[in-house]
């Protein structure tokens, strides 16, 4: 079936707008909304001894793999090892029994990845795949599969795949909770509240796209953009760094804000735009903090925080994002929207191959 553009220029564009209809679809097989609770597929071993979470991965697929080391180290206090695919097979890496190896592909046909896959399972590790193409590779290896519903991504940078991914990370994160005895029945009903949520507030995101068209213009001249994030608003700032460099060919970095002082401070001057993520919350100072320092060196920060956030920290940046408030958990995927709407508004100002990124391709089958 040939897949169609509709109204929109650009399969990216449609895959950013598509967010909360396929987040929506792949949530509705992982939560149960009559009791708030939620469903995983039935696998035919313990989850509850596992005793340590491998996640392996590649590009955009990785970065997901980074936020959902955050929530299940937090939810369900397993020890949680991430490394990308090409790196963690020739490492050499320790895999001791009772691990769960998770897979993060959109694919499910990345060389890397899937031979990452076949070298934890030669290695007695239980594997997860968490994949958009069910009839893949991956999905046919894994032990216990664990489906995005993306619908087919045709831009080569990938957006709803990735915030798919988030979604089922999410609650495979309070799953392993409730399992082990860190979540009782109250919090997980409150868990599924959140994720619940995340349509909707999706789509207030989307709604600031043509403000987000209108600043384009300041990242479009720069030579080096920095995008900086704490926490799981961390891998998200790397993940808006890719995008940016993927299609717009601008060179950027993500750091985290506590490391930026490391290194990249040297780079700040009026001419690199610093992109902040910073939702409200328990490490929203501290990020606050990391901006100061950008600003007192004459840095020009775009902030993308909620309207409390931008009330006390929006003054002086050159401009600002209001994302709704969202509950700390469910911030990166909320989050993802400006970031990829930037990126897109950018490569469209420069004219650039959005689709079809030079040097790039959707799914890379060789090493
Ligand atoms: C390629 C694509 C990226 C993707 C990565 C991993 O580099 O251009 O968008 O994130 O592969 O692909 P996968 O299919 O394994 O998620």
């Amino acid at each position: 079936v040939a897949i169609e553009k509709g109204h929109f220029r650009h399969f990216m564009q449609k895959e950013i707008f598509e967010q909360p209809t396929v987040v929506a679809q792949t949530l509705r097989s992982y939560l149960r909304q009559v009791d708030q609770s939620l469903a995983l597929p039935q696998v035919d071993f313990d989850l509850s001894r596992i005793n340590r979470i491998t996640i392996v991965a590649c590009g955009t697929s990785f970065y997901a793999g980074m936020v959902a080391k955050y929530w299940i180290e937090a939810f369900a206090r397993l020890p949680v090892d991430i490394d990308v695919a090409s790196e963690f097979r020739y490492r050499n890496p320790v895999l001791e029994p009772g691990g769960l190896a998770l897979f993060i592909s959109q694919s499910g046909e990345t060389a890397d990845t899937l031979a990452a896959l076949r070298h934890c399972k030669a290695a007695g590790q239980t594997i997860a795949v968490v994949v958009n193409v069910p009839t893949s590779t991956m999905a046919r290896e894994a032990d216990l599969l664990l489906p995005t519903h993306a619908g087919p991504e045709v831009g080569v940078a990938s957006t709803k795949a990735f915030t798919c991914q988030l979604a089922v990370l999410a609650a495979l994160a309070a799953h392993l909770a409730v399992k082990r005895g860190r979540m009782d029945r109250e919090e997980e009903m409150e868990v599924v509240q959140h994720l619940l949520e995340v349509p909707a507030s999706l789509n207030a995101a989307l709604e600031h796209d043509e403000e987000i068209a209108a600043m384009a213009h300041h990242i479009a001249q720069a030579r080096d953009v920095l995008y900086l994030g704490r926490g799981p608003d961390y891998p998200l700032a790397l993940e808006g760094a890719l995008k940016l460099k993927e299609i717009s060919y601008i060179h950027a970095e993500g750091y985290a804000s506590g490391e930026m002082k490391h290194g990249p401070i040297a780079l700040i001057d009026e001419d690199v735009p610093v992109i902040v993520l910073a939702p409200s919350g328990p490490l929203f100072e501290k990020t606050v903090s990391n901006m100061h320092e950008v600003r007192a060196r004459g840095g020009k920060v775009i902030l993308i925080s909620d309207a409390e956030g931008i009330a006390e920290a929006g003054e002086g940046c050159i401009a600002t994002i209001e994302m709704s408030q969202v509950h700390p958990l469910i911030a990166p995927l909320v989050y993802a929207v400006p970031v990829q709407l930037l990126a897109y508004h950018v490569a469209c100002l420069k004219g650039t191959d959005v689709d079809q990124p030079r040097n790039l391709a959707k799914s890379v089958t060789v090493e």
